[in-house]
C-alpha cells in the first residue's frame, strides 16, 4: 500500500523552504499531497487559485507531489485521502509551540493520524512567507528564496512589473 502524506499549509506564497520539505518528504513517503487550506475568513495576499497555480508550477517535475485544497478539519481531510500522516516543517524554536499545539490537537481528534516533522534545511531557517512578502512589497530582492514563478507573481502583485 502506498504511503501518502498530507503536507498542509497556507502557502501564501510557497517558498523554497516549503519545496525543500516536500522534496525530502518524498524520501519517507510514496506520495505527498500538498494541501492548501481554503479559509475565506483569513486575509491572504494570493487567492487559492493563484496559490494552486504557483504550487503546481513549482512541483511540475514531481509526479508524486500533487496539489489540492481543503476545507474543515485537517485530520478529516487526511482520512478522506486515506492518509495517516501529516508532514510539517519546523524551523527555529519559535515554530515549536504552535506546531506542538497543532500536532496534539490533531492527535486528539484522530489518534491514527501521526504528525511527522522535518527540520528545515539550514539555508531556509529564516525563510517565511510573511517575511518574503514584506521584503517583496518594498521592492526587496528575494531571488533564490522562492521559485521563479513566485518571484514574478510577487513583483506583479506589488506593481513592480505588469
Ligand atoms: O501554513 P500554516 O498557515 O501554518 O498552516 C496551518 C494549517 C493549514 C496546517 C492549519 O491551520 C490547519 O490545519 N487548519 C485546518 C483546521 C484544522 O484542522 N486545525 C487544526 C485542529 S483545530
Amino acid at each position: 500500500m502506498k504511503k501518502i502524506a498530507i503536507y498542509p499549509g497556507s502557502f501564501d506564497p510557497v517558498t523554497n523552504g516549503h519545496i525543500d520539505i516536500a522534496e525530502r518528504g518524498l524520501k519517507l513517503f510514496d506520495k505527498i499531497i500538498v494541501a492548501i487550506l481554503h479559509n475565506p475568513v483569513k486575509d491572504f495576499l494570493f487567492t487559492v487559485e493563484e496559490r494552486v497555480e504557483m504550487l503546481e508550477s513549482s512541483f511540475k517535475d514531481y509526479p508524486d507531489i500533487t496539489v489540492e485544497t481543503f476545507d474543515g478539519l485537517l485530520v478529516d481531510y487526511a482520512a478522506s485521502r486515506k492518509s495517516t500522516a501529516i508532514l510539517r516543517g519546523m524551523r527555529a524554536v519559535s515554530d515549536f509551540e504552535y506546531e506542538f499545539q497543532l500536532a496534539l490537537m490533531n492527535r486528539r481528534l484522530r489518534r491514527e493520524v501521526q504528525t511527522v516533522f522535518l527540520m528545515t534545511g539550514l539555508r531556509w531557517i529564516f525563510t517565511s512567507s510573511s517575511i518574503i512578502k514584506e521584503a517583496a512589497r518594498f521592492g526587496g530582492d528575494i531571488t533564490g528564496m522562492v521559485p521563479p514563478v513566485v518571484n514574478k507573481k510577487l513583483k506583479e502583485k506589488f506593481g513592480f512589473i505588469s
